[in-house]
């Protein structure tokens, strides 16, 4: 780690730099001194278990930037944001008509595919000794899913892969000039191709989630084709940059933890509770953002109407007022309420698919790999510090079963 640091905006500028992605805790553990920090760019940080479970369910801290004071730099603010940038009620709303057809039954219908991409993935390393679970597993394995729920033809598969990539890493905090063109270029292209899509699923139904939301008998009212679309690519893209990382922390800890993959391969059900865990202890989602809608008074701090707020999930979730010992990975820890999908009225809705994803590929890796070591040990990471994770995670094996 680099220097020590005095104030939460030196601290937090530290948390902010690819130096300190491999371990930004012990920053973290610094910043929870002042629970509610006035940053000099205008945000508060808030980095205790009690604070941020206060703001995720306080109606004052909106998503809407369109409402807010802050400066949201050249990318603008959508005519049409996706629910996730919405409030309520126009929230709500939304969300209900994807939840009732996002459903636990249609979620659970894909877990024999998911094996079978997972063995797929897994197979194409079958004769090698080295494998690295970024590339080949825990990254092409939620696009394919996510496309298949949707209805993407296999055949545009590809294609849908890489619009996938552009729009995931355009919603880096910082991501260049050339991203935003590169993203721009994107929707031109995604959009009237799911227009496209929609029409035809309107005309000839099929058993998928554009066909259940394009068809829209929902009692609720339907969405009108601008939401549809913004909604199906948050749908594509949402998934796509935490899930990858939740099997790559995922695999990274227990291989750093031998002790608990013994018991994983003596008790497989275990592997529920190492995924809950990480979600704690290495969660995909390091902060969310969200907005003053009127002043807030907290933790001794008044938050002004208007400012932008930091709700940094990954210092909440290694918060001894809520967690004993936590900088233990500790899978048996009762009463894991992390904030790995955040919480409250934007708790993640990919989160039984992203869960079984995650269960089935570490599974299945930790089944086949015959003696699985960490080639390096940290890893090199990704420089996005909401997003985190490793770039690559190389690991060697005997052999492959
Ligand atoms: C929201 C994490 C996978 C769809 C969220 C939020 C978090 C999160 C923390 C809340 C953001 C906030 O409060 O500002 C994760 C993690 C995942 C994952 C860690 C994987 C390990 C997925 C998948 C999908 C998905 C697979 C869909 C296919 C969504 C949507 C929202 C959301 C639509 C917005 C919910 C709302 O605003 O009401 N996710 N997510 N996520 N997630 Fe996920």
């Amino acid at each position: 780690m680099s220097q020590v640091a005095s104030n939460s905006t030196e601290l937090f500028a530290q948390v902010m730099d690819p130096a300190n992605r491999a371990n930004p805790y012990p920053l973290y553990e610094r910043l929870r001194a002042t629970p509610v920090a006035r940053l000099d760019d205008g945000f508060y940080a808030v980095s205790t278990y009690p604070e941020i479970a206060a703001l995720l369910h306080d109606p004052r801290a909106g998503k809407d930037q369109r409402k807010s004071e802050v400066s949201v730099g050249a990318r603008g603010v959508s005519p049409t944001p996706p629910f996730l940038f919405l409030d309520p009620p126009e929230h709500d709303h939304l969300r209900a008509l994807v939840m009732h057809q996002f459903t636990p039954e249609r979620v659970n219908a894909m877990h024999n595919r998911i094996v079978g991409i997972v063995n797929e993935l897994l197979d194409a390393r079958r004769d090698s000794q080295e494998l690295d679970v970024v590339d080949d597993l825990a990254y092409p394995l939620p696009v394919t899913v996510i496309c298949e729920m949707l209805g993407v033809p296999r055949e545009d598969e590809g294609r849908f892969h890489e619009w996938a990539d552009i729009l995931a890493h355009s919603l880096d905090p910082e991501p260049g000039e050339d991203m935003e063109a590169e993203a721009l270029r994107a929707r031109q292209e995604i959009t009237p191709y799911m227009l496209d899509l929609v029409q035809k699923r309107r005309e000839h139904p099929e058993d998928d989630l554009i066909s259940a939301l394009a068809v829209n008998n929902d009692p609720e009212g339907r969405m009108d084709d601008a939401n549809l679309i913004t909604t199906l690519v948050l749908l594509l893209i949402a998934g796509h940059e935490t899930t990858v990382n939740l099997i790559t922390n995922s695999s990274l800890t227990l291989l750093r933890n031998p002790e608990e993959l013994a018991r994983l391969h003596e008790q497989p059900e275990r592997i529920i509770r190492v995924v809950e865990e990480v979600l704690r202890y290495e969660p995909p989602v390091q902060f969310a953002q969200r907005y003053a809608l009127a002043d807030i008074e907290i933790a001794g701090t008044t938050i002004p109407k208007g400012a932008g707020i930091r709700l940094i999930f990954g210092s909440g979730n290694r918060d001894p007022q809520q967690f004993v010992n936590p900088d233990h990975f500790d899978p048996d820890r009762p009463d894991n309420q992390h904030f790995g999908f955040g919480g409250a009225v934007h708790y993640c809705v990919g989160a039984p698919l992203a869960r079984i994803e995650a269960q089935i590929a570490l599974t299945a890796l930790f089944h086949r790999l015959v003696q699985p070591r960490l080639k390096v040990d940290p890893p090199p990471y990704r420089p996005n510090a909401v997003l985190r994770g490793p770039r690559h995670l190389p690991v060697t094996f005997e052999r492959m079963q």
